[in-house]
């Protein structure tokens, strides 16, 4: 167990009364950061969320656990209870630690309890995680961007409020806006997400992946084409939490699938973009 954090910082100290928004990023303890480490030596209650690894809490051995699981998609009247929860705790004088999968900013409501918290007039600090958008693909040997594919991403969420997908999503928009387009929740909604996309006009040969359980010892990757996903996921049974990647970046897990590789599995291709064959040929 990690008992100290670095020397030579002002590690800041998790008052009474205060309530820390961390994110626990999206799986492997070791992607925390060190003041959500910090946070989780001094709380004196945490209150986590459906997504966060098990093995994190163990490093907050004093503190109450609080589990919040809500998980995606599904309507969420109890929003406003977690939010009134961490107000009610915080006044009552405890150190507060709200722990959420990956960033509590990216599709994680974070905004949300930090604007009930701070209207009733609650202290609070924002500790930013790794996002499994990026992150979770990382672990998957995917980049989010290479310079040889695409110079923009852009995340989206495959569900609203509600859990239908966003309506005021304009999928051809998105189709045509970046090289890589990473959803979140997108499982549920697989079959409109995929259609939208090409019919807004990306390719139905794309290179695809869907990540599931990400930076965990559970992870999966399922490669694929844009126009196969909905089958050879159903085909492969991967369940949610997962991350869909779609671009040209996905074909470069041949050469980066790292955790492969430190498996003793050879690259499969070491040049799946073409790129050396291409500048060849320039
Ligand atoms: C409510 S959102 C929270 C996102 C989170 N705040 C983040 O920054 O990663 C939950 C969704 O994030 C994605 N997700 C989170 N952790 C994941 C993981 N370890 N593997 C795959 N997908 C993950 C899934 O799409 C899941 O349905």
């Amino acid at each position: 167990m990690v008992t100290h954090l670095p020397p030579a910082h002002d590690w800041p100290a998790l008052e009474p009364g205060w309530v820390w928004l961390c994110g626990a990023g999206p799986g492997d303890p070791g992607l925390l950061t060190l003041h959500a480490l910090n946070a989780l030596r001094q709380a004196d209650v945490v209150i986590y969320d459906a997504l966060v690894e098990p093995a994190i809490l163990d490093w907050a051995p004093q503190a109450e656990r609080i589990h919040a699981g809500k998980r995606g998609g599904k309507p969420s009247p109890r929003q406003r209870d977690i939010s009134l929860r961490l107000v009610e705790l915080a006044r009552a004088g405890k150190r507060v630690l709200r722990l959420k999968g990956g960033d509590p900013f990216v599709f994680g409501r974070g905004g949300e309890e930090a604007q009930t918290l701070i209207s009733h007039g609650i202290p609070v600090r924002i500790v930013p995680g790794i996002t499994a958008g990026i992150g979770g693909l990382a672990y998957a040997g995917i980049p989010v961007t290479h310079r040889d594919t695409n110079q923009s991403v852009t995340f989206v969420t495959g569900h609203d409020q509600t859990g239908e997908t966003p309506g005021s999503l304009d999928w051809g928009a998105i189709a045509r806006a970046s090289g890589t387009i990473v959803i979140y929740m997108g499982m549920k909604h697989l079959a409109r997400i995929t259609a939208g996309l090409i019919e807004g006009g990306r390719d139905p040969g794309e290179p695809c992946a869907v990540v599931t359980d990400a930076a965990t010892p559970r992870q999966r990757v399922l490669e694929t084409r844009l126009g196969r996903m909905v089958d050879d996921v159903a085909e492969s049974g991967l369940e949610p939490p997962a991350i869909l990647c779609i671009g040209r970046v996905t074909l470069l897990r041949q050469v980066l699938d790292w955790q492969a590789l430190a498996a003793g599995a050879a690259p499969r291709d070491l040049d799946p973009l073409g790129r050396r064959s291409a500048s060849e040929s320039a």
